[in-house]
């Protein structure tokens, strides 16, 4: 086990960056990992086409909550179409850990919601099926 990722993973669980709530945000998505029914929600403040504040709440295991907080300090700053090159691999790279096949939705679970956000997408489909 990587120690410092873990210490890394654990810092932001337990101080996690950018949460709570925003005033009027421009983007608001929330969706819950079907697996476990834990639930996040990214809040988006848009300012000269650039995402200039993020916030996200909810409940989830220490993976997800560090990988959203991770997230808001990513995307801060960022262009909507910068937002959208995010990927996957980027995600699990940016956690710093060994992820395990069974918790890759909670590793992946905020970029699915800053995503679907900012692409505009109301539902992902078929999700009910796993
Ligand atoms: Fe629910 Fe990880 S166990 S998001």
């Amino acid at each position: 086990m990587d120690e410092l990722g873990m210490e890394r993973l654990l810092d932001h669980y337990q101080d996690p960056r950018n949460y709570g709530h925003l005033d009027d945000p421009d983007i608001v998505y929330e969706e819950g990992n079907p697996s476990c029914g834990d639930q996040l929600r990214f809040e988006l403040k848009l300012a000269d086409n650039r995402i200039s504040e993020v916030r996200f709440s909810g409940k989830g295991c220490a993976i997800s909550q560090a990988s959203a907080s991770m997230l808001t300090e990513r995307i801060k700053g960022q262009t909507l179409e910068e937002v959208k090159t995010i990927d996957k691999d980027e995600v699990l790279e940016m956690l710093g850990l060994e992820i395990s096949p069974m918790r890759l939705k909670c590793a992946l679970l905020p970029l699915k919601i800053v995503k679907a956000g900012v692409y505009g997408i109301k539902g992902w489909p078929g999700e009910d099926e796993d």
